[in-house]
């Protein structure tokens, strides 16, 4: 079983921090789903992905189960990095490797004997694509911002490391375009699952994961009910990052800013 032929990835319920029940029975995860995962801190967000990401098998504090396909996946899944099907990335990724960004991406391609000769190329336009701020190949892994770090590391899941699913924990208002991330991974077909606080990714997700006590109280599925408050947010969203580019020019923004 290789990563391509991933049809799904099931959660299976376990318990919340009071050792009650959580609130579904599995969560199917299929090419190309949004979903997010809500909930105050210390809820249990973050144990969430992590059991995806582990591929738990009821060895964790949470006691849920995660499949691939229905069963329980190969060990390689879980020794090899390689060959895992998932790519984390945190607020805290960062990029020790002393590095220029074409050479940490070649040896990537290489260590994964990919022959595509054109993929650092491919891999740095789709980062740009994520974030305002342009990276430019010939510069230090250690000088990236933090946004650029991690638009760097989704563009990498996306084309080298080729994983069906991506996790994000909290990265939002780190200097990435979250739409376009979205938008981007849809087309890749790949499945996403993000850690947020952010409306505009709530929203856009087609389903909403609601964590407490450690444990999934409900998963909403919106199904359009919601297109109303997201074409607000998109709008809202337009505005603050236009303000934000005239701040950074250092211009000042004056008069009617609501079209
Ligand atoms: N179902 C659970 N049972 C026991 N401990 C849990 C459970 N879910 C989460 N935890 C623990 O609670 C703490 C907070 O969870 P975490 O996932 O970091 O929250 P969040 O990411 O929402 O802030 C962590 O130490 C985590 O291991
Ligand atoms: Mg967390």
């Amino acid at each position: 079983m290789n990563s391509e032929m991933i049809e799904e990835i099931t959660v299976l319920s376990g318990k919340n921090r009071s050792g009650e029940p959580e609130n579904f029975d599995e969560i199917i995860i299929r090419p190309g789903d949004t979903l997010s995962i809500v909930g105050p801190t210390g809820s249990g967000k973050s144990a969430f992905i992590t059991d995806i990401e582990i591929f738990a098998r009821n060895d964790t504090a949470t006691g849920r189960t995660i499949l691939v396909n229905g069963e329980h996946p190969p060990e390689d899944y879980i020794r090899d990095p390689a060959k895992k099907p998932v790519a984390l990335i945190t607020q805290n990724t960062k990029c020790l490797a002393d590095l220029k960004v074409h050479e940490f991406l070649e040896m990537h391609i290489k260590s994964r004997r990919i022959a595509e000769t054109e993929l650092t190329g491919k891999t740095i336009d789709l980062a740009n694509e994520f974030t305002g701020e342009k990276i430019h190949p010939d510069v230090k892994m250690t000088a990236l911002s933090g946004g650029q770090t991690r638009s760097l590391m989704v563009a990498d899941a996306i084309t080298i490391s080729d994983t069906p699913l991506i996790l994000l924990d909290e990265v939002e208002n780190a200097g990435i375009f979250k739409d376009r991330v979205i938008e981007t991974l849809k087309e890749y077909n790949k499945a996403l699952i993000f850690v947020t606080h952010d409306p505009m990714v709530s929203l856009m997700s087609d389903r909403r994961i609601v964590m407490k006590n450690g444990g999934v109280s409900g998963v909403l599925e919106p199904n359009g009910r919601e297109d109303e408050a997201l074409l607000k947010v998109i709008e809202l969203d337009r505005i603050m990052c236009r303000m934000r580019e005239q701040i950074r020019a250092g211009e000042m923004i004056c008069g009617q800013v609501f079209t």
